[in-house]
């Protein structure tokens, strides 16, 4: 079974004085802290063992908010990062829990949302080769960015290009096979002291073993760690949330309907919340039958 990490670490230096008490991933994006959109992306994909990845002091926040999972049918479980050294170093802080099993590993600031994400997911999901997700952005030299040939196939990957190669960057969302700690346990820290996502990247790609799933257009991709993005991804939220009536990234709906939790359950949730927009939204859950498409 595929495993999940979202890697929630970092200092946060970007959102500075906002972060500086703060994990980042807490903050809100409009009406729910930011973890859980990563969050929601890894229960779509349907994999229900995540481990949560931050630094040693905002362990018992997180604690806090998720505890074992229990409450949204999953198992969640907790390693700290000392220092931000790198995307790459989940895998090695996550090897034990991996334990050789396939994983999607996420960044707990990345936010997606668009039309059949689910199936793109579920096809990452079966994937026997490693899937990367790419996006086009009219800054590309600010991520790892990929270059693909006529049949769509990566060519290069290169982090934070100084010439541009193409303007598809590498999103915070990547599914690997059962090697990827590894050959993370390969990888050199780069001139910036981080293990670098995307060494690994290259490697699979050497191997002719990585597969880029393009976001379709009219898709929407933040990454909220700064000040702009996570004002832009609040708005979008917000807006999305008012004109559609159905919440973005609401992990009880979606755990309701891969029936991990139940209604009673859901009950708890609603009294937990009080009398939030959060849980009013919970309450309207109530009265629909799951699963739903
Ligand atoms: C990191 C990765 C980069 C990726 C980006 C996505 O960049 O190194 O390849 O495109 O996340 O958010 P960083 O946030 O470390 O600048």
């Amino acid at each position: 079974m595929r495993k999940g990490i979202i890697l929630s670490g970092g200092t946060g230096s970007r959102l500075f004085p906002c972060t500086t008490a703060v994990s980042k991933q807490l903050l809100p994006v409009f009406d729910k802290p930011m973890i859980f959109y990563s969050l929601s992306v890894l229960m779509m994909a349907k994999i229900k063992e995540i481990l949560i990845i931050t630094n040693e002091e905002n362990i018992y926040s997180y604690k806090k908010l998720f505890n074992n999972g229990d409450n949204l049918g999953i198992k969640i479980f907790y390693e700290k990062q000392d220092k931000p050294s790198g995307i790459a170093e989940a895998l090695l802080i996550g090897k034990k829990f991996l334990n050789n099993s396939p994983c999607a590993l996420i960044l707990g600031d990345n936010i997606f949302y668009g039309n059949h994400f689910e199936k793109l997911l579920t096809k990452a999901n079966k994937n026997k080769k490693n899937t990367i997700f790419a996006y086009r952005v009219k800054n590309p030299e600010n991520y790892g960015v990929v270059k693909l040939n006529k049949n769509n196939q990566p060519i290069k990957i290169i982090e934070k290009p100084k010439k541009n190669i193409s303007d598809l960057a590498v999103t915070g969302l990547y599914f690997y096979d059962e090697k990827s700690s590894s050959y993370a346990s390969k990888i050199k820290p780069s001139k910036r002291g981080e293990l670098e996502i995307t060494d690994l990247n290259n490697i699979y790609l050497k191997k002719k073993k990585l597969d880029v799933q393009l976001l379709p257009e009219g898709f929407t991709w933040f990454d909220a760690g700064t000040y702009d993005g996570l004002l832009e991804a609040s708005m979008y939220v917000n807006s999305i949330q008012k004109r559609q009536n159905k919440m973005i990234a609401c992990l009880e709906e979606i755990a309701l309907n891969h029936k991990w939790i139940n209604k009673i359950q859901l009950k708890k949730r609603i009294y937990q919340f009080k009398k939030s927009g959060y849980a009013n939204y919970l309450h309207k859950l109530l009265k629909l039958k799951f699963p739903y498409k």
